[in-house]
């Protein structure tokens, strides 16, 4: 059956210092109460991968992540981090398609397409994200949106290798805006999406496939979404910087 997950994505926030401060917090504040989702991950900016995972060693709860990967093996793409690099520091996974990759650098399902199989290829899971913007939704389009990014982004996969996915249902409008989707909201494209691969993939990997909310979610709403049966964690943005509030989250499960 599958895992619960609270995951935790940084973005381009905390210092060396700051994030070394704000982990270890975690890391005591997880391991003091034992309690909630399953496995924690904290993805991090580059910079504190290598630390993070020094620190989370042995814990076989807290796993680390990086935030993007380049769809080169390697090579001369100044300035990029390869999915090797980021495996070979001791992160165990990577989110991929973020609606802020996509919007801020025009990343294409067909591009993350490619990230996810080079990725994969280095043993990095990825947590693949999709989601509607604001106008697709009020527009009508959002169940078409979601299955277009699971069919252009990952439906290349065979199940084998989809089974190495989490995925992140993140509807745009919701993320850093304060506006949670409401826990129907969310329960309703999390069903559609397990019917979808479920029709790709069979049952089993359908069943067997982690689905994370993100998008405003927080202590206080966290345990109203997670008790839907489709939504199996969090992807947590803002609430993931304070280390009290993102532990609130992880226990949100009990
Ligand atoms: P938020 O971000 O929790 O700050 O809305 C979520 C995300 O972007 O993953």
């Amino acid at each position: 059956m599958r895992k619960n997950i609270v995951a935790g994505n940084w973005k381009m926030n905390l210092d060396y210092n700051e994030g070394l401060s704000l982990f270890s917090e975690v890391l005591n504040m997880v391991k003091d109460e034992a309690t909630g989702a399953q496995e924690v991950v904290v993805c991090s900016p580059f910079i504190h991968l290598h630390s993070l995972a020094q620190l989370a060693k042995g814990n076989g709860r807290v796993s680390i992540g990086a935030q993007n990967a380049h769809q080169a093996e390697s090579g001369a793409y100044t300035g990029e981090v390869s999915a090797k690099q980021i495996k070979s520091v001791g992160a165990t996974y990577v989110i991929l398609g973020h609606s802020e990759r996509r919007q801020y650098f025009g990343e294409t399902n067909q591009l993350l397409a490619q990230k996810t199989d080079t990725a994969l290829a280095n043993g990095l899971k990825p947590i693949f994200c999709i989601g509607e913007t604001l106008q697709e939704r009020e527009a009508g389009q959002h169940f078409n949106i979601i299955k277009t990014q699971l069919e252009e982004g990952v439906y290349h996969l065979d199940a084998d290798k989809f089974a190495q996915l989490v995925l992140a249902y993140e509807p745009v409008w919701a993320i850093g805006t304060g506006v949670t989707a409401t826990s129907e909201q969310a329960q309703e494209i999390h069903a559609f999406i397990r019917q979808e691969l479920a029709a790709k993939y069979g049952q089993q990997v359908a069943d067997d496939t982690t689905i994370l909310y993100g998008g405003s979610c927080n202590a206080k709403n966290a345990p109203e979404l997670f008790a839907q049966p489709d939504i199996d964690g969090g992807l947590i943005g803002g609430a993931s910087l304070k280390s009290r509030d993102f532990t609130d989250i992880v226990k949100a499960f009990n």
